[in-house]
């Protein structure tokens, strides 16, 4: 997605070799317009699908969600992080390892809200190793909904994530697709 290519390329700062930091448009401040054009191009890229519920993670990946969903007319659910091991039997529960943090994280997402008669896109903001993704995943199939597809904004493409992902054999749709982060340097795939 050309745009969105412009945007990391103008406003993205490349941390590391690894971390690349778009806090100006998506991870803090939040460039509508952009949203929406990115709500657009998941909607074409899906278009063969039956979807009846997006299914995100918060906080990131709900802006996202929400300009897709709005073109579907159809809800949006985002799974919440918790820390607590309170036990609820009216959420479903899925363990994330985030490398970033060297944490162990549950997200939940109830059961009122996706259901066995869902058709389910799931988005998110950033695609590394994969385990947000993973996660959602799990969640989506405790629902016993079908998965339609992934759809991620930013796939950095030299970790895991987007290889474990497609080896599923579900259709994974990133807009930016990043092959390397070296030398201070964004390089598309
Ligand atoms: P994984 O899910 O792919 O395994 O990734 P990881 O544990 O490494 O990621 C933890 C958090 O960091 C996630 O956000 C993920 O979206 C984000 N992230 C991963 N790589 C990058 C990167 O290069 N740049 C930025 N900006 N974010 C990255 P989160 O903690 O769930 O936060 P949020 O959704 O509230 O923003
Ligand atoms: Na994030
Ligand atoms: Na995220």
């Amino acid at each position: 997605m050309q745009l969105l290519q412009q945007k990391i390329r103008e406003e993205g700062r490349v941390l590391s070799n690894e971390v690349l930091k778009v806090d100006s448009f998506l991870n803090h401040q939040i460039d509508p317009q952009l949203m929406q054009e990115i709500g657009l191009e998941f909607v074409r890229r899906f278009e063969s699908k039956e979807i009846t519920k997006i299914v995100t993670l918060e906080s990131s990946g709900i802006a996202p969600s929400v300009m897709t969903a709005l073109q579907l007319q159809v809800p949006v659910v985002f799974a919440r992080k918790r820390k607590s091991l309170t036990l609820k039997d009216d959420v479903y529960v899925s363990e994330v390892y985030s490398f970033t943090k060297q944490e162990k994280n549950e997200i939940a997402m109830s059961k009122n809200y996706v259901t066995a008669d869902d058709h389910v896109l799931i988005i998110d903001d950033f695609l590394a190793n994969g385990e947000a993704a993973f996660g959602l995943i799990d969640l989506v199939n405790q629902a016993g909904a079908v998965i339609s597809g992934i759809g991620i904004v930013i796939e950095k493409s030299f970790q895991p994530g987007g290889d474990r992902l497609r080896e599923t054999g579900l259709q994974v749709e990133a807009l930016a697709r990043i092959a390397s982060l070296e030398n201070g340097e964004v390089s598309f795939l």
